[in-house]
C-alpha cells in the first residue's frame, strides 16, 4: 500500500535547544517562510511575541517566560510541517520530553559561542532512547565562535551522534563569509550590511573565485577543514539519519536569515513523514485507513475564562473528520471529537479534517490521561510515552488542613496533566512530588492556590535520582523490604525508589541484579523505524 500524499507531505518535528540558542528566531524565520507571518524584520522583545510565546498560566505571564509547549503549523515546498514547540526557559519540565514523544525528527540547534550545553544533552537523551532522526544547524555564525572542528567533535562526543557536515563556514564573527555547500559545490554568501545572499556556482572547494570572496587567510582554513571532513569522515548515510545515529550538520544565522531556508529545505528532503509507531498489540503503520491517536500533552486553564482542559493528540494512522465518533482504549468509551482544533500557540482553530502526522487538541473533560490512545474501536495502546525521571523533589504539606480534599483533588489532576508526577511514600501518608525543572515547584503551589484552593509548602527532599523498579514480584518484595524508606508508588501504582545518594543506587544495582533500574516509566520506550 502507498502512503496517503497527505501523510506523505507531513513533516513533524520539534527544536531542541538550550536557551538563547535561537529557537524563537529560527521558528519566527520558519514561519515567515510558511507565509503564517509577513514580516522578516529582526526579532522582536521576547514580551510580544504571541505565536511563540504560550503565555496561558498566570505564572508565565507574571514571570514573562514560556513554560508551555505549543504547536505550529506552516506549508514549506509542498510539505506540511507540524512543529512541536519545547519549553525554552532555564528550567524546564516533563511536557519538553514528551513533546519529544510526538515527533518524527528534530532539529539540533546549537549556539556556535557556546558549544553544546546542558539541556540540549538533556534533550538528545530522549532522542537517542527513540532513535530520533536529527539534523542540527549550528547558529550564531556572524559572532566569533568556537572552532569548527571543536563543534563537530562535541556533537560526536557529547551528544553521541555521528556528523556529517552538509555545509562548511568560512569565515567567522564579523568576517564570516557565507557557506559553502559540500555536495553542489555552491557557495552562499553572507553580507549582513547589505542583507543581500547569493548563491555561486563553484567547480569545486579549489576553485580561486573562492579565494578572491574568502580572503587568503579564511580561504587556507575553509580548505584544511574541507580536506579533512571529506577526506576523513564517514560520508552522510540515509539510513544511520533515520536511525539516528547520524546527522546533518548545517551552519548560519537566524537573526540574519542566513541559511534557515537551506535548512527546510533538507528538513523537507531527509526528515521521514510520519513514522510506524508500536502498540502493545501491533506495529501501526501511518498508511492504514483507520484513525489511531495517542495524547501526548494536556494542558488546563488554556483560557482563564472557563476551566478547560485541552488534550492533544499525536495522530498516528489514517485521518478523521470533524464530529467522527472515537474509541477510548483505557475506558472502553466511545467519544465524539467535535471541535479538533489546530494551534497556532494561543489562536485556536477549528479544524475539519487531520491526518496521520498532524497534531490537534481537543477539549478535555477530565476523560484523559497522558499516553491514552483513541482508535476507530481496536483496543490497543500505543507504547512509547513515558513518564519521566524527575530530577527535583518535595513533600508537599497542606497549610489550611480544611482544604485537605481540594489538594488531593488538585494533586491528582495535576499529575494526570504531566505538570507532575505525584508519589505515595509506603511509609509516610505525605505525597512526595517530583519535577523535571525546579520551576515547576512554584507553577505547582501557585496553580494549587488559584485553582483548587489548597495552600501548601513544599519542602524540598534532597536526592540523587529515582528509578522505576521492573521484575520478578518476589524480588520487588525483597527490594521494597530493604529499601522502605526510599520505596513509593506513582500514579498507576509501580514501584519506584528515590535513591538519596549514588552509592546506593550503586549498591542496589549490584545486590538486585535481576531487578530493572529504570529511568523512564517503560524500560524499552521505542519508536519503529521503517
Ligand atoms: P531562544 O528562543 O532559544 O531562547 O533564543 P532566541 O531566539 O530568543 O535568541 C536569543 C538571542 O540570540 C536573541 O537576542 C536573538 O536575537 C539572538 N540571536 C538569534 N540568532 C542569532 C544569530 O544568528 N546571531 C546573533 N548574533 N544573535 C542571534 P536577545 O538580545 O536576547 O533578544 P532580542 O532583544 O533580540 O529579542
Amino acid at each position: 500500500m502507498s502512503i496517503h500524499p497527505e501523510i506523505a507531505k507531513r513533516r513533524t518535528f520539534a527544536i531542541v535547544s538550550h536557551p538563547d540558542a535561537g529557537k524563537t528566531t529560527i521558528t519566527e524565520k520558519f514561519l515567515w517562510y510558511g507565509n503564517v507571518i509577513r514580516e522578516a524584520g529582526h526579532v522582536r522583545a521576547k514580551a510580544n511575541r504571541s505565536y511563540t510565546v504560550s503565555d496561558w498560566m498566570k505564572i508565565e505571564q507574571q514571570r514573562g517566560i514560556s513554560v508551555s509547549s505549543s504547536v505550529l503549523n506552516f506549508p514549506f515546498e509542498g510539505c506540511q510541517f507540524n512543529l512541536v514547540d519545547t519549553p525554552g526557559h532555564q528550567d524546564f519540565c516533563e511536557d519538553t520530553y514528551r513533546a519529544l514523544t510526538a515527533v518524527d525528527a528534530a532539529l539540533v540547534l546549537i549556539d556556535s559561542v557556546n558549544g553544546v550545553e546542558r539541556q540540549t544533552i538533556k534533550l538528545m537523551d530522549v532522542c537517542r532512547m527513540r532513535r530520533t532522526p536529527i539534523i542540527t544547524f549550528i547558529n550564531k555564525m556572524d559572532l566569533d565562535g568556537k572552532n569548527i572542528l571543536d563543534l563537530l567533535d562535541e556533537i560526536e562526543t557529547i551528544l553521541k551522534i555521528k556528523v556529517a557536515p552538509f555545509t562548511l563556514p568560512i569565515g567567522c564573527g564579523k568576517l564570516f563569509k557565507g557557506v559553502y555547500s559540500i555536495a553542489d559545490n555552491v557557495f552562499h554568501t553572507f553580507n549582513k550590511e547589505e542583507g543581500k545572499q547569493e548563491f555561486i556556482q563553484m567547480t569545486g572547494a579549489d576553485d580561486p573565485r573562492l579565494d578572491e570572496y574568502a580572503g587568503e587567510n579564511w580561504i587556507r582554513e575553509f580548505r584544511e577543514q574541507y580536506e579533512m571532513i571529506t577526506g576523513a569522515m564517514e560520508p552522510f548515510n540515509r539510513d544511520a539519519f533515520l536511525n539516528g545515529e547520524m546527522c546533518p550538520v548545517f551552519f548560519g544565522s537566524a537573526v540574519n536569515n542566513f541559511g534557515v531556508r537551506q535548512l527546510l529545505n533538507a528538513f523537507a528532503d531527509l526528515a521521514p513523514p510520519p513514522m510506524k509507531r508500536e502498540s502493545d498489540v501491533r506495529v501501526i503503520s501511518p498508511d492504514e485507513d483507520a484513525f489511531s491517536a495517542f495524547v501526548f500533552k494536556i494542558q488546563a486553564n488554556m483560557d482563564p475564562k472557563h476551566r478547560d482542559r485541552t488534550a492533544f493528540l499525536r495522530i498516528c494512522s489514517g485521518s478523521f473528520t470533524r464530529g467522527e465518533k472515537v474509541y477510548h482504549c483505557r475506558t472502553g468509551r466511545e467519544i465524539r471529537l467535535a471541535a479538533p482544533t489546530a494551534f497556532l500557540a494561543k489562536d485556536k482553530e477549528v479544524i475539519d479534517h487531520a491526518w496521520a502526522g498532524d497534531i490537534v487538541g481537543i477539549n478535555d473533560p477530565g476523560l484523559f490521561h497522558i499516553g491514552d490512545t483513541l482508535t476507530e474501536g481496536e483496543k490497543f495502546n500505543f507504547t512509547g510515552i513515558p513518564d519521566f525521571a524527575p530530577e527535583f523533589f518535595a513533600r508537599v504539606t497542606l497549610l489550611n488542613p480544611l482544604k485537605s480534599k481540594q489538594m488531593n483533588k488538585g494533586l491528582a489532576e495535576l499529575s494526570e496533566e504531566g505538570a507532575t508526577q505525584l508519589y505515595e511514600s509506603l511509609k509516610s501518608p505525605v505525597p512526595v512530588i517530583g519535577v523535571v525543572g525546579e520551576l515547576q515547584f512554584d507553577v505547582l503551589q501557585s496553580r494549587l492556590l488559584a485553582e483548587y484552593g489548597a495552600e501548601v509548602s513544599l519542602d524540598r527532599v534532597p536526592a540523587y535520582g529515582i528509578r522505576w523498579i521492573f521484575g520478578a514480584e518476589s524480588d520487588i518484595q525483597k527490594f521494597t523490604a530493604e529499601y522502605a524508606m526510599d520505596c513509593m508508588f506513582d500514579k498507576e501504582r509501580r514501584v519506584v525508589c528515590l535513591f538519596p545518594n549514588e552509592y546506593r543506587l550503586n549498591l542496589a544495582l549490584k545486590n538486585y541484579e535481576n531487578l530493572k533500574f529504570s529511568e523512564t516509566s517503560q524500560p524499552e520506550a521505542m519508536i519503529l523505524r521503517s
